[in-house]
This record gives structure tokens, sequence and C-alpha cells, in this order.
């Protein structure tokens, strides 16, 4: 008998930001096979019987290649019963989730996929800047910044020029003067704002407000995991909603407390 694999999305950072069924199998796991990308404090809902394995890649480094990490969860399936693949926000969102999923499920094992709040909306929250806005923003694209194997940035640049789509760039800290260059380059004024979030949803959030060109010169200084967002809704960020968010203060990270009754089974 094979066990179940969760791949399951651990949400931006913040642990308040969990799916309950995220919590409740995390609770539950006897194993847990863990992204770099997850907030600290989110581990600490583990059940603490658990047998961990982490399996953070660090940009650049060659660290746990995927396959590796594809045959690392079929051989846990095949001894263990609850695998938890925790991983940063959602993760069918740049977050390899289809191929682990897809690897699994050829292989005969039970998959269940547990969505979680993307880096792109929680960190858009976070910081007050809504990424659609009625007559600002009418639609929204999540874009990756790196491609496999570090090939060329090729992206259909054209399609990103129209000034009513916010654009979200994740993992664009190493490609941030490309993609700059490329935008403005097909259209993109250079004075539309963008905003830079690193650790968005955390303790350690920080977020600045520049203009697209000013960019590359201010990348340097936000460390990964840092978010790029780029356009008009970006001004929303310095309005009264911005304001009442800081003054009503962060969300508190440690103060969670987990469910009084936890669950002792899944449904
Ligand atoms: C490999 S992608 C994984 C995305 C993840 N599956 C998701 O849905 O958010 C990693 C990139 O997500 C972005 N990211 C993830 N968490 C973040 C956070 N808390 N703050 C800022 N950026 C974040 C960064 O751009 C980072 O380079």
């Amino acid at each position: 008998m094979s066990g179940k694999v969760y791949l399951v999305g651990a949400g931006p950072g913040d642990p308040e930001l969990l799916t309950l069924r995220a919590l409740k199998l995390l609770g539950l796991a006897d194993t847990i096979v863990c992204d770099r990308l997850v907030g600290p404090s989110v581990l600490q809902y583990a059940n603490p019987q658990a047998q961990f394995h982490d399996v953070g890649k660090i940009p650049g480094c060659r660290q746990h290649q995927q396959d590796e990490i594809n045959q690392l969860l079929l051989t846990l399936a095949r001894s263990r019963q609850r695998i938890v693949r925790l991983k940063g926000g959602d993760p069918f969102i740049f977050g390899r989730g289809g191929e682990e999923l897809l690897f699994l499920v050829q292989h005969g094992i039970e998959v269940e996929v547990v969505p979680g709040i993307t880096a792109a909306t929680g960190c858009a929250a976070a910081v007050g800047i809504p990424l659609t806005h009625r007559g600002v923003a009418a639609s929204v694209r999540f874009i990756t910044g790196h491609l496999r194997d570090s090939d060329g940035l090729e992206l259909d640049w054209r399609s990103l020029v129209d000034p009513t789509c916010t654009l979200v760039f994740y993992m664009a800290v190493s490609n941030a003067a490309t993609i700059v260059e490329a935008l403005i380059a097909h259209g993109r004024p250079a004075d539309t704002p963008a905003a830079l979030i690193h650790a968005g949803t955390m303790a350690e959030q920080d977020c600045a407000v520049v203009t697209l060109q000013e960019v590359p010169g201010m990348i340097d200084v936000f460390a990964p995991p840092t978010l790029l967002v780029i356009g008009e809704v970006v001004r929303l960020y310095s309005s009264p909603a911005k304001r009442a968010l800081e003054q009503a203060g962060p969300t508190v990270p440690h103060s969670f407390n987990p469910p009084l009754s936890c669950p002792t089974e899944l449904a």
C-alpha cells in the first residue's frame, strides 16, 4: 500500500494565511518535504514527530534538482502514509507542483493539491496595493522573471505594455535590468510606478515604491524573496488605505494559536 502525497501551499509566510486544510495536514503529517520559501513560523504547526526533509533550492546553487525531489517523494510515498510536500505560496503558481503531481500520478501515487495564497496576492494585500482597481487596472499578469536553466528571458513583451494591466514578476531579482529594459523598449512608460516587496507578510517585510526605470538601481538592496509589481495601481500604495493598514500594524505572525480541538484524522 502506498501512502498519499499532499501538495500543500504554505502561503507567502505569515502562518495566519495558511488554509485550514493546510494547518490540519501539517499537524497530521508523518513526513514533511519542505521548500526554502516556506516561512519559518509556519513550521511551528507541523507535527513534531514528523520526519522532516529540507529540499530548499537556493537560486544559482544546484541543491536538490527537481528529479531528485520527485524521486524522494516517490520513495517516501512507498514507505510512509501521509507525506506533506510543503511549498511557499501556491503549489501551482511557479511552484513546480504540476511536475510533481504528474510524476507521482504516473507512478500510481495518490495526490491531493491544497492551494495556498500566492505571493502576488499575499504581498500586495500586505502593503495595500490592489492588483486590479476599477478605472485603473482591468487585468493582472503573473510572470516569471527567471526561465528554465537561465535561458534568455523570451517573453511576449508586446503583450505586457497594456497600461491597464498590472504586471507581477516573480523571481525577478537577477533579471530586473533585462525586464525593465525590454518593457520600456516595447512601450511601457519609464515612469510607470513599480513596487519591490521583500518578504511580504513576514516580520522582515519591506516595500519600496519607485519608477520602472529606477528598479534596476534599487534591486540590489532587495534580497530574495522579492516580488516586483508594475502598474498604475502602485500609485494607490500611498493612499489612505495604506495609512490605515500601517496604523493597524502588521499581522502578528507569532501570536497565532492553532484550533483548540486539533483534528486527529483526515476527512
Ligand atoms: C519559485 S517562486 C514560488 C512562488 C510560490 N509558489 C507562490 O505561489 O508564491 C519564488 C518567488 O516568489 C516570490 N515570493 C514568494 N514569497 C514571497 C514573499 N513572501 N515576499 C516576496 N516575494 C515572494 C519571489 O519573487 C520569489 O523569487
